[in-house]
């Protein structure tokens, strides 16, 4: 069932290509430069979102929200057990989308229910047909990445960031919101999408990255804008199947608290691609911490300086700054993935862990 793979989440892992080629399918119209979700040809374009989630899903969901906030609909993403606490108040024109890959997450069909009570329009976004977030949303939209075994999320995040892309580009559509010029180069980006992320997996010298790092006090991961959830991301995986101590942090707020743990041990996966003012940004931040003698491991593209200043670096292609973040990821699984084979952990059942996390 592993296809010659140690474990399903190396499978997986290996699978993405495959997914996201199966995620975009009949999707993507490259003559017309659209996109089209059949499952949503019902639904308005809303005035405002908000999206429900936990976990690796809640990291897709923050690469969401600012999509759909690039596009000016005013979109905030929430931790599903705390959005019960507290729901955000939302209007007839709202719609409020909960991303679960399983579709059976307790926190996550609580807020659904929670939103739906106070007569909100409801989006599931799931990987699981007849789901029970499937069933009791008034819309939902497949992730289409196949069944996932390993714990830990891997090709089912990839395709909630893919799918994302072709939420907000069907649903911001309409009217005076549309971005056309920024749907004209994703198309291409999109359609580059799984060959690229084939090439991230082929040539990654994740393996032989973490050989250098092993023993260490606690890993950081940092990013900025649409590479925050991905170092957040990074971060969950790391710990989740390693058992080491990581944390993500948005890089400018490192010099806000975090900064006080960094030290020689304490290595840093920092995620830079570009050369704009963001990624210089970063590379500020990057200073700070190598001022603090912290090894940096740059996550990174061929435009970036950033190589001038890392200790090592593990490349991706240059892509759409909306899709950079997919591949991005993709280098941090490998990260998280060859450092935990390498210290013998559980990879595909972590300890104290659930696949679906059905109690609130
Ligand atoms: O099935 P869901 O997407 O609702 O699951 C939410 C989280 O429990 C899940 O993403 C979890 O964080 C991952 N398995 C971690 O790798």
């Amino acid at each position: 069932a592993k296809s010659g793979y140690n474990h399903f989440m190396a499978k997986e892992i290996h699978e993405q290509p495959a997914s996201l080629r199966q995620c975009l399918r009949g999707r993507v119209n490259e003559l017309s430069g659209s996109v089209s979700v059949e499952e949503l040809s019902d639904i308005d374009s809303p005035e405002s979102v908000q999206l429900v989630a936990c976990g690796t899903s809640y990291h897709a969901a923050l690469y969401v929200a600012r999509l759909f906030r690039a596009h000016g609909v005013p979109a905030q993403a929430h931790l599903a057990s705390e959005y019960v606490t507290a729901p955000a108040p939302f209007d007839s024109d709202s719609l409020l989308i909960g991303i679960t890959q399983s579709g059976e997450t307790a926190d996550t069909l609580s807020a659904l229910r929670e939103a739906q009570r106070r007569g909100a329009s409801t989006l599931a976004v799931t990987n699981v047909v007849g789901s029970t977030a499937a069933r009791e949303c008034d819309h939902v939209v497949y992730i289409r990445a196949g069944p996932e075994i390993g714990v830990a999320a891997t090709k089912t995040f990839s395709s909630q960031l893919a799918t994302g892309n072709l939420l907000v580009e069907k649903l911001c559509a309409s009217g005076t919101k549309r971005t056309s010029e920024s749907t004209r180069e994703l198309i291409p980006a999109l359609r580059d999408l799984p060959n690229q992320l084939q090439s991230v997996i082929d040539n990654s010298t994740a393996k032989s990255v973490v050989e250098e790092y092993l023993d260490y006090d606690a890993y950081f991961f940092i990013g900025r804008g649409l590479h925050r959830p991905v170092a957040l991301e990074g971060a969950l995986k790391f710990k989740e199947i390693t058992y080491e101590h990581a944390e993500g942090f948005a890089a400018g707020e490192l010099k806000h608290g975090p900064l006080a743990l960094v030290t020689q041990r304490t290595p840093i996966f920092a995620v830079v691609t570009g050369d704009g003012e963001r990624a210089q940004k970063t590379i500020s931040n990057i200073k700070e911490v190598q001022a603090r003698d912290a090894p940096v491991v740059a996550v990174t593209d061929g435009q970036s300086e950033v190589r001038r200043y890392a200790n090592h670096t593990l490349e991706i292609p240059q892509t759409h700054p909306r899709i950079a973040p997919v591949l991005a990821n993709t280098q941090l699984q490998l990260v998280a993935y060859h450092m935990a084979d390498r210290m013998n952990r559980s990879i595909d059942k972590p300890r104290n862990l659930a696949k679906s996390v059905t109690v609130e």
